[in-house]
């Protein structure tokens, strides 16, 4: 497991890979795919075991050709050639940074990144995603061994404003919203309107207007945008750290403002300047 330092070449390396990532995703119009692989590297994590999560696993083919996975590899490869041009940065952080590029792309809300996971060869068992024809008590089993909420579930549920389901990879056909490439509300508002002509809606997606704890949050979100978009950017946040802490990375930045003033291109030299600082200061602690 290559461990990653991130210091003032490796946040520079992050800014380049965001901008290699928007024109990609720009390019390709893939966003949807993005952030459905950054979700299923994230998401196998197991709090008790301290197993899966973001580490880059999904690379593998042993983890790829899982069932739930299927058409990831479209997305993995799409990643190569980032990676290519910016081999310091693990798999981990490019593939949560393109789920965090794909939702900013799309014109949802700004979601802090924070960088220094390290990758993992070791594959999950197949099985720790959720299983789209189940309900309520299956989404809960699954997010919860993730350490995820019921407010979690439904906001992160509101990623489905994006892309569609492929009939040759899940089974499944078409898009949850009317325009699938722009991340807003609207998956919520197609899904209090109940069955709607082509609109897809998933056992999973209708769980959420049956469950008494879930459809409060599926009713905010669906007439107040910016209540979603700010706990979406705290879900996807969490999601994105799944597995993730101080001391698997040896390094984690506290100051959030920084780091998000970076994300926005505003203040990278202030950052680098700042990380710098904390970086030294914890190579005298050791
Ligand atoms: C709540 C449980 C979830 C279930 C059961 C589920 C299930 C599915 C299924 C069956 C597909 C169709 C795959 C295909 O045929 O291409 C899909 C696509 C997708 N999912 Fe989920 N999902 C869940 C949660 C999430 C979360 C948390 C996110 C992100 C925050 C997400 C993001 C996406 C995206 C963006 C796509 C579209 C991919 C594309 O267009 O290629 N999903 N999901």
């Amino acid at each position: 497991m290559a461990l990653p330092v991130v210091d003032t070449e490796y946040l520079k390396e992050i800014d380049k890979a965001r901008r290699d990532l928007r024109a990609l995703i720009a390019y390709k119009n893939c966003a949807p795919i993005m952030l459905r692989l950054a979700w299923h590297d994230a998401g196998t994590y197991d709090k008790n075991s301290k197993t899966g999560g973001a580490n880059g696993s999904i690379r593998n083919e042993e983890e790829y050709s899982h069932g739930s996975n299927s058409g990831l590899k479209i997305a993995i490869d799409f990643c190569e050639g980032v990676k290519a041009k910016h081999p310091k940065i693990t798999y981990a952080d490019l593939y949560q940074l393109a789920g965090v590029v794909a939702v900013e792309v799309t014109g949802g809300p700004t979601i802090d990144f924070f960088p220094g996971r390290r990758d993992s060869n070791i594959c999950p068992k197949e099985g720790r995603l959720p299983n789209a024809k189940l309900g309520s008590p299956h989404l809960r089993d699954i997010f919860y061994r993730m350490g995820l909420s019921d407010k979690d579930i439904v906001a992160l549920s509101g990623g489905h404003t994006l892309g569609r389901a492929h009939p040759d990879r899940s089974g499944f056909e078409g898009p949850w919203t009317q325009e699938p490439l722009k991340f807003d509300n609207s998956y919520f508002v197609e899904l209090l309107k109940g069955e709607t002509d082509g609109l897809l809606k998933l056992p999973t997606d209708t769980a959420l207007l049956d469950d008494p704890a879930f459809r409060p949050y599926v009713e905010l979100y669906a007439k107040d945008e910016e209540a979603f978009f700010r706990d979406y950017a705290a879900s996807h946040k969490k999601l994105s750290e799944l597995g993730f802490t101080q001391d698997s990375s040896g390094f984690k930045v506290k100051d959030t403002t920084v780091l998000a003033q970076s994300a926005a291109g505003v203040a990278v030299a202030a950052a680098v300047v700042i990380l710098s600082y904390f970086y030294e200061v914890r190579k005298k602690m050791k």
